[in-house]
């Protein structure tokens, strides 16, 4: 008989990433697109996939996607870098700036990820908890300088809060820090401006985005960065041979042919998520955050374990966020038709 092997230390201590996909006539937990793009790329991408040499492996300098990313962001191709993701883009930026032996900054609380892939890495963790209403300010900054941190991570609009930092707190981070700024804009289409115009001044922010969210791809698994071209060199050095796929890479392509039916649905999502908060703010006893995100985080009066298992009962799952901010949950700005069956079953919930 054979022993089984050991895995690395405290590996068997954390759990896996675990987000319940369950097939309820209403998902309002992930914070996707609640359409899917238009017929019309399905089309195109049909045509793009069919002819692709699958025997060959793909372009590892993921030309078309960089230059089609570059012409949409008006960021130079050298400096945008596609990975598998945005979770695949953060992981590449913390195995070349972070690792062991170095640091990384969070405020929580915020996105899950960050400080789970510190762990993946091996980077060490400092974190700093921000108060209601989540906004970072100058000691907050004063206090990362002094953290020593070699990566920063500010999520804005940030998961699950929703709050957006300013341009000028980023570039304060930027020029207090000797640190790489991650900014995490998984949600920046939702608000109301990015930090990308500071990346040509400082070397040391780095914009990451997703095409999984007001994109309505988070099945293709596309993301990437914007950067300063020294820091895709680096990143060329830590990612795997090929990570992109010829398929992967055609549909960012052919997504991006169709971004502007991507973007018109923005405004819908918009208008639901201020519904949202107007809607729940009526509640007795209920707290609700402003958002700039497609979601909408609320303390509601009692339970929220309890609330949010209920609802789910009702065919409506929503995120328990329970183990981030206290008893509060957070909802996705879906159709005018999910928000609804969302706010009844709630209020029959809540009696
Ligand atoms: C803040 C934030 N960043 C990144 C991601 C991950 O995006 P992707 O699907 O591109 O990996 C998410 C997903 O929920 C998120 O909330």
């Amino acid at each position: 008989m054979s022993s089984s092997p050991s895995p690395r230390p405290g590996l068997r201590e954390v759990g896996p990433y675990d987000s319940p996909q369950l097939d309820l006539a209403v998902r309002l937990n992930a914070n996707e697109c609640p359409v899917p793009l238009p017929a019309a790329f399905s089309e195109d991408l049909a045509v793009a996939v069919r002819d692709l040499p699958l025997n060959r492996y793909p372009d590892g300098e993921m030309k078309a996607l960089r230059d089609a990313l570059a012409a949409r962001t008006g960021h130079p191709a050298d400096g945008v870098w596609p990975a598998n993701g945005s979770n695949e883009v953060l992981t590449q930026l913390l195995q070349a700036y972070g690792g062991p032996g170095r640091s990384a900054a969070v405020f929580e609380p915020t996105y899950v990820l960050h400080r789970r892939l510190c762990w993946l890495t091996q980077t060490e963790l400092v974190e700093r908890r921000l108060d209601h209403p989540f906004r970072i300010g100058d000691e907050d900054i004063a206090w990362a300088h002094d953290a020593g941190a070699d990566v920063v991570f500010v999520c804005s609009p940030n998961n699950p809060t929703g709050t957006a930092q300013t341009r000028d707190t980023i570039a304060g981070l930027a020029t207090a820090t000797r640190a790489l700024v991650i900014v995490d804009e998984a949600y920046a289409d939702f608000g109301d401006e990015s930090a990308l115009p500071l990346v040509t001044d400082h070397a040391n922010v780095a914009v990451v985005r997703t095409f999984s969210k007001a994109f309505a791809l988070a099945g293709a698994r596309i993301g990437y960065v914007l950067a300063a071209p020294a820091l895709v060199e680096d990143l060329r050095r830590v990612r795997l041979p090929y990570h992109m796929s010829a398929l992967t890479q055609a549909a960012g392509v052919t997504a991006l042919r169709h971004a502007d039916e991507a973007a018109a649905s923005i405004d819908a999502i918009r208008k639901q998520r201020d519904r949202l908060v107007e809607s729940l703010s009526r509640i007795d006893g209920a707290t609700v955050f402003p958002s700039r995100a497609n979601f909408v985080l609320f303390q509601p009066p009692g339970d929220a374990k309890a609330i949010w298992q209920r609802l789910l009962d009702r065919g409506v799952l929503i995120r328990d966020v329970t183990g981030v901010v206290p008893n509060a949950l957070r909802v996705t700005a879906g159709t005018e038709h999910e928000v609804d069956l969302f706010l009844k079953s709630l209020e029959e919930v809540l009696g």
